[in-house]
């Protein structure tokens, strides 16, 4: 028995590879390599003294993914695999619904075409949009998302609910993620992303390592403690833990279930800079600029019913979480090409 991983190669993914190794699972990576390198897998093959299976694949080929299914005893998918830059998808919106959409459809048809009916699949906190209430529970309604990459997490959290509703067979585990940051703890793995980086932790390891000249801090006249906006970051290997233990819920043959996987707390931009700046000893410089169109200003979680149904806790500090991150940006100034 093996688990699927897609989108494997990937930041979330290949820390999620290493758990599920050192926990006993073989693993079949599917990966595009649109966003990611190989060389993450190498890196996991390393951690774990176990290999790896690839299969260099798009979730849009049918054939592709048919011949994993026949090759391999597929128990289950965790599905990571997408698009997943916001911006970008404002000004490329069929190309996310393309990809993240029918990329998914394709990939559950041909999952139950092989008898594999069991799902994790990678959402995220914005499908609350400005939330309803703070701390965010499941029982929170979805909102109105700000941009496509928003709406096809919410879009597919419908369609393979729906799917379950219509066929019991199906195990589904929609995950939502608050804010992943951090890295493996050895320094060897991390985020590697491509460009300019949208997301906050990269941006400042990318100072720190002076890639890039200061922050921009995105507005500072919110209605949060500071002004500046809080979220709920959460180790990536914390994060990879959760999915382990959803596997176990889908060996007890769950049904439908949703989780919230952050730590329940929430910090706001300037005190990731200054927790960086403390548990690094390197000064992040910044300035304040303009609200980022689409943000909100305080989202962060209540994590209770990963915890009581999953046995599932973040271990992990905020200080954990900016020295790993800039331990792998130390270590590997561009990424795995390094
Ligand atoms: P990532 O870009 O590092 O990983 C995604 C992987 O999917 C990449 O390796 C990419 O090459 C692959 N991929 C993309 N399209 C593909 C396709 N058509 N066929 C095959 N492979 C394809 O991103 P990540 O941060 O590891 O995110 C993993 C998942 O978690 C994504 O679905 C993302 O939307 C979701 N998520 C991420 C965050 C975050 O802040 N990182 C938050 C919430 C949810
Ligand atoms: N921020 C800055 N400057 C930057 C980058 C970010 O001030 O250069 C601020 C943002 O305004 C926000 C906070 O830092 O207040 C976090 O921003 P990120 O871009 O790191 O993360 P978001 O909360 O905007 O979104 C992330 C992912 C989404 C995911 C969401 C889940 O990018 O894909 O977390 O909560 F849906």
């Amino acid at each position: 028995m093996a688990i699927l991983v897609t989108g494997g190669a990937g930041y979330i993914g290949s820390h999620t590879c290493v758990e599920l190794q050192n926990s006993g699972y073989d693993v079949v990576v599917y990966d595009n390599l649109s966003n990611s390198s190989e060389k993450s897998l190498e890196r996991v093959e390393a951690l774990t003294g176990k290999k790896v299976k690839f299969y260099k694949g798009d979730i849009l080929d049918r054939d592709c993914l048919n011949k994993v299914f026949k090759e391999n005893d597929i128990d289950a998918c965790i599905h990571f695999a997408g698009l997943k830059a916001v911006g970008e998808s404002v000004q490329k919106p069929w190309e996310y619904y393309e990809n993240n959409i029918s990329g998914t459809l394709t990939l559950v048809d041909v999952m139950r075409q092989n008898n594999c009916k069991n799902i994790i699949f990678s959402s995220s906190a914005t499908v609350y949009g400005n939330p309803a209430q703070i701390p965010i529970t499941e029982e929170c309604p979805k909102g109105e998302c700000t941009n496509p990459y928003g709406w096809t997490k919410s879009m597919l959290e419908q369609i393979l609910s729906d799917m379950q509703k219509a066929d019991d067979e199906w195990n589904v585990i929609l995950l939502r993620y608050f804010n992943p940051i951090g890295a493996h703890p050895s320094g060897t793995m991390g985020e590697n992303p491509n460009g300019i980086p949208n997301n906050l932790m990269p941006y400042i390891t990318q100072v720190a390592v002076g890639k890039l000249p200061e922050l921009g801090v995105f507005g500072n006249d919110y209605d949060t403690p500071d002004g500046t906006g809080v979220r709920d970051y959460i180790h990536v290997v914390d994060l990879a833990n959760g999915h382990v233990k959803a596997l176990k819920k889908i060996e007890d043959n769950a049904g439908l279930c949703i989780y919230n996987l952050g730590t329940g707390v929430g910090y706001s931009v300037l005190d990731i800079v200054k927790n960086f700046e403390k548990a690094n000893d390197i000064k992040i410089p910044y300035q304040i600029k303009e609200r980022r169109a689409g943000d909100i200003a305080t989202c962060y979680s209540d994590a209770t019913k990963a915890k009581e149904e999953l046995g599932w806790v973040a271990k992990y500090g905020i200080e954990d979480m900016c020295r790993d991150s800039w331990n792998w940006q130390k270590n590997n100034p561009n990424g795995y090409e390094s």
